[in-house]
C-alpha cells in the first residue's frame, strides 16, 4: 500500500471504469444474477447499478481500503445492503457452500495468487452455484500476445498488480468446475493488448 495504491489508483480506476462501454458490459453479465451473491474485487462499487431489482443484499471482498471514499458514496445511492469486507479473495472467511453466485469483473487479473482465489470461489459456492466473470486476459492473436507479454511488467505497476497475459479460461478450468462456458471478444475501442475479454459462467 502507499499513495499510489490507496489514493491515485482508486481515483483513476473509478474514473476510467465508469464509462459507457464498461457500463454496457457490466449490465450484460449481471442482468440475471440471483440468490445469495458474493462479489470479489468490489473496487469502487461500479457494478451496483447493474444488479437486477430482486438483489437486495451482497457480500463483497476487496483488500484495497482506499476504494472506500468511492464505495461508500456508491452504496448510499442504491437499495442494496452491502456487507463489505476488506480482505483478499485468496483466503475467504465464508463457510463452504454458502453462495448461489460469485461475481468477478476485471478482478482476476489483479489477484496475486489467482489459483488459490479460484479454489476459494469454488469452495464457497453451493453445489450447482455459478461463478460469473468478465475479465481481460491473454489474446490468441500472436502479435497481441507478444505485446501483452512485453507490457506485462509495466502494467503490473500502473494497474496496481494487474496482469495482461493471464489465460482466464485455462485458470478457471484448472480450478475444476463441472461446466464452463466462455465467450471471447475484444472490448470496443480499447487497445487490443488490454481488451481481449473472457465473459464466462462456471458451474460448480
Ligand atoms: C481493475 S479493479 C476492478 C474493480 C471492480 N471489480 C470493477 O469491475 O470495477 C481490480 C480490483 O481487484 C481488487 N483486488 C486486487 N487484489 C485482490 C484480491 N487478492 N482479492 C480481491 N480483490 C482484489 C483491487 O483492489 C481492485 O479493486
Amino acid at each position: 500500500m502507499g499513495f499510489y495504491s490507496d489514493v491515485f489508483f482508486p481515483w483513476g480506476m473509478n474514473l476510467t471504469m465508469s464509462g459507457k462501454a464498461f457500463q454496457e458490459q457490466r449490465h450484460a453479465v449481471l442482468k440475471s444474477v440471483d440468490g445469495k451473491i458474493l462479489e470479489i474485487g468490489f473496487g469502487s462499487g461500479l457494478n451496483l447499478p447493474h444488479y437486477p431489482k430482486q438483489v437486495k443484499k451482497l457480500v463483497t471482498v476487496d483488500p484495497n481500503l482506499g476504494m472506500s471514499r468511492y464505495t461508500q458514496k456508491q452504496i448510499a445511492k442504491f437499495d442494496i445492503e452491502v456487507d463489505r469486507q476488506i480482505l483478499s479473495s485468496e483466503s475467504l472467511p465464508m463457510a463452504d457452500e454458502s453462495f448461489d453466485t460469485v461475481v468477478s469483473t476485471w478482478t482476476l487479473c489483479s489477484i496475486t495468487d489467482i489459483e488459490a482465489a479460484l479454489l476459494e470461489v469454488k469452495r464457497v459456492l453451493k453445489p450447482s452455484g455459478q461463478f460469473i466473470f468478465l475479465e481481460h486476459g491473454l489474446s490468441p492473436d500472436a502479435k497481441v500476445r507478444r505485446w501483452q507479454n512485453r507490457l506485462n511488467g509495466i502494467q503490473k505497476i500502473i494497474g496496481d498488480g494487474c496482469h495482461l497475459n493471464r489465460d482466464m479460461r485455462k485458470l478457471v478450468e484448472e480450478a475444476g468446475f463441472s461446466k464452463l462456458e466462455v465467450e471471447n471478444f475484444y472490448f470496443p475501442k480499447a487497445p487490443r493488448f488490454l481488451g481481449y475479454m473472457y465473459q464466462g459462467v462456471a458451474i460448480k
